[in-house]
Parts: C-alpha cells; structure tokens; sequence
C-alpha cells in the first residue's frame, strides 16, 4: 500500500492550492455575503483546465484519477465551500454518467463542452415529494416519434439555471418501480425547461440550488442515456463517484476551519498567554486534526477502490458518513474556539459552520449513507 501521493496528484494539489489560496480566498466571503454565482472563478477554474478532471483526453478533459478529483475539491472548499460544491457536482453527477454510460456520439457530442467549461453540468434526480427515496419519483417521460417528451419538477438541484445540461431521470411510459427509471440528456436551452427562483440557503449562498421545470421537453431519441429503465442504477453509480466529492469538500471545509482556529488560538492572549496553550484547546485540535486525517485516508480508499475498479458504493458512503459529520463537528468547535469572534461574519468560522451542514444532507443523507453501507455489508455477509 502507498500512501504518497504520485508526481501528478501533487502537481494538481499544488497547482488547485495557489489558485484557491491566491485567487479564490480574497472573493469567498463576498461571494458568501452576495449570494453571488462566482462565474469569474468558474471561467478561471476551466482556463486551468479543472472542470474535467476525470474525463479522458480524448474528450479534452485532464485524464486524471479519482484522488486528483479529490485533492481537487478539498483545495477549493478549504476556502470556498461554494465553488467546491459548483464544480464538484459538474464533474461528478453532471458529467461522469455520460463518461459511463453515453454513447460514442453522446460522449463526443457533450464531454468536450464540459471538460472545458463551455456548458456546465448538474444533476436532477430529487423532486418536491421524493428525495431520499428516489425509486419513486414521478418525473414523467412519454415515447413520442423521434423522442421523447418530459415533464415534471425537479428540485434541489446544484448549479440551476447556471448549467447548459441536466441528466435527469425521469420515469418512461409510466413503467412502474426502479427499473421503471430512465434518464435523459436535457438541454437548458430545450422549449419548455425552466428553472425556479434560487432558494435562499443556510451556506453554499454562492452556488445556484432550486427546481427545474420540465413543461413538455421534446427530447430526441439520441438523448436517451443508456437504456430505456436503466436511470435509477445510472443514478446511483452516479452518486456513487459524486459521494468522494463531497467527502472531499467536507475534508476541505474542516481543514479550512481548523487552520483558522489553530492561528486563531497562537495569536489570542487571554489570562497572559496565547489560547493554544492551553490544554483544553489542545485536546481540541488534537482530536480534530485526527478526524480530519482519517475522513481523508477514508476519501481516498474509496477514490483507489473506484479508479481501480473494484466495488465502491459502500466506501464511498462510508467516507461521506464520516467526513461530513467530521467536517460539522470541526466547524462547530472552530466557532468555539474563536468565541465571539466564531460567531459573527467579519471571521469565516460560521460560514464554514453554515457550509459544512449541507455536506450531511445533499447526495444522500447520512442516514441514508447508513442504509448503503448497512445493505451492502448484510449482501455479502
Ligand atoms: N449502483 C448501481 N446500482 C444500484 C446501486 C448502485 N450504487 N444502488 C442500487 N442499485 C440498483 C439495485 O441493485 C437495484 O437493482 P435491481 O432491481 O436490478 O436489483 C435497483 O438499483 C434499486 O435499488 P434498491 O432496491 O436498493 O432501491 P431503494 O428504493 O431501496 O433505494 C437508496 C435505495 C439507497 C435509498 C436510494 O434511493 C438512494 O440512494 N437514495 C438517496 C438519493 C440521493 O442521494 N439523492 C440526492 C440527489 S442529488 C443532490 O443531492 C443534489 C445535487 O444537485 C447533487
């Protein structure tokens, strides 16, 4: 086992680092204060060839790996848990199911675009009644001549009304069940896609969430992705790889708010010394940064397992169980640490705080994480 990162992997940790650190930080809080699409930073991410990480060459992506993915993601949302999320789910959900599962014409027709950042890509599976459980939606595709014509809501979706194409899944000629699912290539450019007003979150105030109207989309046959039922497992393989990324945003997110804290605490002098000489906050960071390590190394097993090709549905579920839930806690204790100063806006420990929460609700709840990982061990024993 290596635990080293190889020449490549480090050189895009590197290269993502001074990007995020020299361009991205100074913009963060403002993008946070504005509720602001930071579409400079996700024009200047695409210039630096990132959002596509994982497409291969021959679709002028970067042919990377699932760890570089990672080294990615945690480097944005160590300072912007907002551009994270937009470019996480661009390259994961949003992109990849194509790189499995579209046809050579599909592949060329689309994933040159996104790799390049010309359209961005998102995602929509969830809907106003049925979110965790998304073998029932109701999103409904008719066979027409030469097609197909969808309509329904679709809503919580990342990078809405910013993306020029959604894969969404919706049910084909009222076949009932899972299998009944299939998924479609939709362009926003489509007659009848429409996009909602952008919900007003908690954190990721930068990234664009909310529904997607589709009002008798005529699709073409060609925009089938797959086949006809396939959509349901083509999601979950999707959100499979998209559960490494946003494990990776939450090892980011904590990361961010540790470093913060760990020189918040060298500098601020209470009872005549500096606070991290104290035990009680030594402790603190102590068991921090070992959470923190152990959610990365959990990260990046489930990335070796997926680039390998070996099963990786529960490590991966594993991985954003424990990095989400490390990330809301070392969120949480950064504000303690910073006091008063934690919890007002002039610092950046409660936008942390406020982006770590959604970590450990979108792709899958961390109870539904549970249910994965529980399925999966009770399959094989
Ligand atoms: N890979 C491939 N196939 C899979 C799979 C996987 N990881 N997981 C399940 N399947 C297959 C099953 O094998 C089964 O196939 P067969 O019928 O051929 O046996 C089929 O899919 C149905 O599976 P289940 O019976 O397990 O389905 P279920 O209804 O019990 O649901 C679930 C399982 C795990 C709860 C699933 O519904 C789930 O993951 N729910 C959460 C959805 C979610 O994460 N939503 C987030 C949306 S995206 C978002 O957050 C916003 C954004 O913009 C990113």
């Amino acid at each position: 086992m290596k635990f080293d990162l190889s020449d490549d992997q480090a050189a895009i940790r590197d290269a993502v680092r001074d990007f995020a650190q020299g361009v991205v930080a100074p913009q963060a809080a403002a993008i946070d204060h504005e509720n602001r699409f930071p579409g400079d930073l996700v024009r200047q991410a695409a210039e630096l060839d990132l959002l596509g990480i994982v497409i291969p060459s021959e679709y002028s992506g970067a042919g990377l790996d699932h760890i570089c993915f990672a080294l990615l993601i945690e480097e944005l949302a160590a300072v912007s848990g907002t551009l994270a999320v937009i470019v996480d789910v661009h390259t994961s959900v949003g992109s990849e199911p194509i790189l499995h599962f579209g046809s050579e014409e599909q592949k060329h027709r689309y994933l040159p675009r996104l790799a390049r950042g010309e359209i961005l890509g998102a995602f929509a599976l969830s809907e106003p009644d049925y979110g965790s459980d998304a073998a029932h939606l109701v999103a409904s595709a008719r066979s027409v001549p030469g097609g197909y014509r969808l309509s329904g809501t679709k809503t919580f979706i990342t990078n809405v009304g910013e993306a020029g194409l959604y894969i969404v899944m919706a049910r084909l000629d009222g076949e009932p069940g899972a299998g009944g699912i299939s998924a479609f290539l939709v362009e926003s450019d489509m007659a009848g896609v429409r996009c909602g007003e952008p919900m007003h979150k908690m954190g990721l105030r930068g990234s664009s969430t909310g529904e997607l109207v589709l009002d008798n989309v005529e699709v073409p046959e060609q925009n089938l992705l797959g086949h006809r039922g396939e959509g349901f497992k083509i999601a979950m393989r999707a959100l499979d790889s998209g559960r490494i990324g946003i494990s990776a945003q939450a090892v980011g997110l904590a990361r961010g708010a540790l470093d913060l804290a760990t020189s918040y605490s060298a500098e601020r002098r209470q009872f005549g010394q500096a606070i991290s000489r104290f035990e009680g906050i030594q402790f603190m960071v102590a068991d921090l940064a070992t959470a923190i390590d152990a959610s990365r190394l959990m990260t990046w097993e489930a990335a070796a397992a997926c680039d390998a090709g070996r099963p990786f549905t529960q490590l991966a579920a594993m991985a954003k169980l424990m990095s989400t839930d490390t990330a809301m806690r070392v969120t949480t204790d950064a504000v303690q640490i910073l006091g008063g100063y934690g919890y007002i806006k002039e610092f950046p420990a409660e936008r942390y705080m406020r982006d770590a929460k959604a970590t450990q609700i979108y792709e899958g709840t961390n109870q539904i994480q549970r249910v994965v990982i529980a399925r999966e061990l009770l399959k094989r024993g």
